[in-house]
């Protein structure tokens, strides 16, 4: 058991390129978790130390040695005070209207062309690109007789002549036309998928139904867009995919993470707490799901979620919002959990819909449980489960986080659709996936949050291979994003 226990703590130590002397590692197999213990280490480990003591963690634990890099170098400087709301109009909790009737879809894809035009046209490369002048409808650009004009379209089909040349069939309110790319121009290796909206400047044919494309526009982040520091110094960390209740839930690592929080959150100003969805592993979501469940009462899940989440310092703001194995209807956007689920957290956490936009001391942040990228795969050349960030940055690249309709990923037609992004956010977080990734695209920090729960036998025949025990940080100061790993 102990022997077994040892390669562990050497194995997480080894993949952290640390060398733990024979005493340090006596003291830490002498803890009575050593695993959490070592993990604990390692997570605030500076990023220049490579070799510990036993009398380096005893000078750490006494305060006399900066081997942590928070020890020293960190002084509050906010009080006390959460500054967190939901961003209004964006959670859906309590708003559904849809009936799922033929027309409420007539309604929903109608509101998110009108959502997407506008931001279309608030698009200045779009705007002030030639020809020069607003946006006609499509109608009007074919009645005005092959004058070049500016369109904006919803992707109605797509193909490929016998040439090589890409047809898009879009279509506004009051028509439709065929956008030919041809197979020399720049644009032909441009991704483009069904049901996204975009605006297009060329030509259209004085006979047929022919729009010749000079270029091509998306809604997107607007170009040159920055991250812009500010003085908040509080972070937010996000933990994706608990899925507690799993048989491969990874008790071990989330110990330890919490043991760091516990060590290192209020000194490092580590204020708030996301949890973009999966909280809980549910029950019947995927054939065979009982087999790798540990607890088949979806209550008692997520009264031990409630449990764990009581660990988390007291100062940490915690949202909660539900992804595909959540207590919810599985249709986007999905409300907050409620009812006798609701009842299971503490008054203090946060309940929200999935997708949700959040302001945190100023900065938006976009959080989306990220199923829409199983479409995403599936459906656009390119995209992989093994680089997720790519896929969120093509969400926001279209503004809206699921485009594809009709595919895996289900969606409710509401009058209003919230899944268009209204706000270009400053942070954008998802899960879903179980990677761990992050990068920055126009400024907005694009976070890819991890997994709580180690590979199951449905991802192993699936040949999935998750990255678990991921904690990323957001400094909603300066941007900078921590991956704390607890692996
Ligand atoms: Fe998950
Ligand atoms: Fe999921």
């Amino acid at each position: 058991m102990e022997a077994g226990m040892k390669e562990e703590v050497l194995g997480a130590v080894a993949r952290r390129n640390v060398f733990l002397s024979p005493d340090a590692l006596e003291m830490v197999m002498s803890n009575s978790d050593p695993l959490s213990f070592v993990n604990t280490v390692l997570s605030a480990l500076s990023k220049s130390a490579m070799f510990v003591s036993k009398k380096d963690i005893m000078d750490c634990i006494a305060g006399d040695k900066v081997l942590f890099e928070s020890a020293n170098e960190r002084v509050r400087k906010n009080k006390l005070v959460s500054d967190l709301a939901v961003a209004s109009g964006t959670d859906v909790t309590g708003c559904s209207t849809c009936e799922g009737k033929i027309n409420d879809f007539v309604v929903y894809f109608k509101n998110r062309f009108s959502m997407l035009s506008k931001i279309l046209r608030e698009n200045r490369d779009f705007m002030k690109s030639e020809p020069a002048g607003d946006v006609c409808s499509i109608k009007r650009a074919f009645d005005r007789g092959g004058r070049d004009a500016k369109i904006i379209g919803m992707v109605y089909e797509r193909s490929e002549t016998r040439n090589g040349h890409k047809r898009i069939v879009v279509e506004d309110e009051e028509g439709k036309c065929t956008v030919l790319i041809t197979k020399d121009s720049p644009m032909a290796s441009e991704t483009f998928t069904d049901d996204e909206v975009i605006g297009v400047c060329g030509k259209p044919s004085t006979k047929g139904d022919l729009f010749i494309a000079n270029k091509i526009f998306r809604p997107d982040v607007p170009s040159g867009r920055r991250w812009v520091p500010s003085d908040s110094s509080a972070s937010v960390a996000i933990l994706s995919d608990a899925h507690v209740g799993s048989h491969t839930f990874l008790k071990s690592q989330w110990n330890a993470m919490i043991s760091w929080l516990k060590a290192n959150a209020y000194e490092s100003e580590i204020d708030y707490l996301i949890l973009p969805g999966d909280v809980v592993d549910g029950i019947g979501i995927y054939p065979g799901h009982d087999k790798d469940l540990d607890v088949k009462d979806i209550y008692r899940q997520y009264e031990m979620l409630s449990e764990y989440l009581k660990e988390i310092p007291d100062h940490m703001k915690i949202v909660v919002q539900p992804g595909n194995h959540d207590a919810v209807r599985p249709a986007e956007p999905q409300p907050a959990l409620g009812g006798d689920f609701a009842k299971c957290f503490d008054s203090e956490v946060i309940l929200t819909s999935n997708p949700v936009s959040l302001k945190i001391e100023g900065r938006n942040i976009l959080t989306y449980h990220g199923k829409s990228i199983d479409d995403w795969v599936a459906k656009v050349s390119g995209m992989s489960y093994d680089d997720p960030a790519r896929a969120m940055k093509e969400m926001l690249v279209r503004r809206h986080l699921s485009p594809i309709y009709g595919a895996k990923n289900p969606l409710a037609p509401e009058k209003k659709d919230y899944l268009v992004i209204e706000t270009a956010p400053d942070v954008f977080i998802s899960g879903h996936v179980h990677g761990a990734a992050h990068l920055d695209y126009r400024g907005v920090k694009v976070i890819n949050a991890s997994a709580w729960q180690g590979q199951t036998e449905y991802q192993r025949s699936h040949n999935f291979s998750p990255e678990p025990a991921v904690m990323p940080v957001v400094n909603l100061g300066s941007g900078r994003v921590d991956m704390k790993r607890f692996d």
